[in-house]
């Protein structure tokens, strides 16, 4: 299983020391973990020109340099961990900052297949309250991007340090994080989207269906045969057998597809950085060319 750590602050504080204790203990030795620190691994906010939405992931003018990365690691990950410590009632402003970016992929536009499989447990510290609405901050984008369980914990640590927290909140938070655990289904492959992600790619699909939504979404969902019979979280099938289970939905999305073909930018300088980035440059830069000048300070 692939784990991916994304956590809302720099700090390592009461709620990384949280989710790590989970990601500790879910990992069995064959699984990998990576994990994000927010911002230093995306430090830039949605600038709102939309073009994710109207013409492509790819024309964000963040996606060569941050997102590109991150988006890779977070569709290769099994199991999704956030962690937020409660900034002002909610969730951090660099986590909100990260999944603005990630509107395109919401259902009614043209979400990620392989999020239906992927399970995600989110992590809520706060000195006293406001973990609810931290923790909805995320979920609402997990639920819309697909994600098939979800499961969440927020904790009122009742100090603003790890060591100041006493000791029967910890045995708490121990035994929490256990029954989160055993929830965890190891392969990836037998997750079952909930009710509510099935449901909500139904309604969608049925908007698609009836010509209501914005056509390159529409047309993404065709090409992937939701329209038809095919679903993100079932198996494909070949002819009278039962196929392998889907295991390469990115396959469908084209521009999943290009990403794999491009040379890996981090710590490399070579030529084919620089053809990448070039053609990044080219199509890309500068912004002020994308969006109508009045539209852009
Ligand atoms: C800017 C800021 C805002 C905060 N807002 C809240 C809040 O709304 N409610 C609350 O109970 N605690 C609040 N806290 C306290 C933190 O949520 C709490 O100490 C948390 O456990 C810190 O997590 P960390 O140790 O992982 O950084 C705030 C702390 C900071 C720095």
């Amino acid at each position: 299983m692939n784990i991916l750590m994304i956590n809302g602050t720099m700090r390592k504080g009461s709620t990384y020391r949280i989710a790590k204790m989970f990601v500790e203990r879910v990992t069995l030795s064959q699984d990998t973990v990576n994990e994000l620190f927010l911002p230093k691994d995306m430090p830039e906010f949605c600038r709102g020109c939309g073009l994710c939405i109207t013409q492509g992931a790819k024309k964000c003018p963040d996606y060569f340099i941050y997102l590109r990365r991150v988006t890779k690691l977070i569709d290769e990950a099994d199991l999704l961990v956030f962690a937020t410590p409660t900034y002002v009632y909610h969730t951090t402003g660099q986590i909100k900052a990260l999944l603005d970016h990630y509107g395109y992929r919401w259902m009614l536009h043209r979400p990620e297949g392989s999020m239906f499989q992927k399970q995600a447990v989110c992590f809520a510290t706060a000195a006293g309250g406001g973990m609810k609405s931290a923790l909805k901050d995320i979920t609402d984008s997990l639920k819309w991007w697909g994600v098939g369980r979800i499961y969440t914990y927020g904790v009122a640590i009742k100090s603003m340090s790890w060591d100041g927290v006493e000791k029967d909140v910890k045995d708490k938070i121990d035994k929490k994080v256990n029954e989160i655990m055993a929830k965890i289904v190891h392969e990836p492959e037998k997750v079952t989207p909930s009710l509510r992600a099935r449901i909500l790619f139904c309604l969608m699909r049925h908007m698609h269906r009836r010509a209501l939504m914005q056509q390159i979404d529409t047309d993404s969902w065709k090409e992937k045969g939701w329209l038809g019979d095919k679903r993100p979280w079932m198996p494909e099938s070949s002819g009278p057998e039962k196929a392998e289970p889907d295991a390469q939905p990115h396959q469908d999305d084209l521009e999943q597809e290009d990403d794999q073909e491009q040379p890996e930018i981090f710590g490399t300088a070579g030529q084919d950085f620089q053809q990448a980035r070039g053609e990044y440059v080219q199509e890309r830069l500068p912004l002020e060319d994308l969006m109508p000048e009045d539209m852009w300070r």
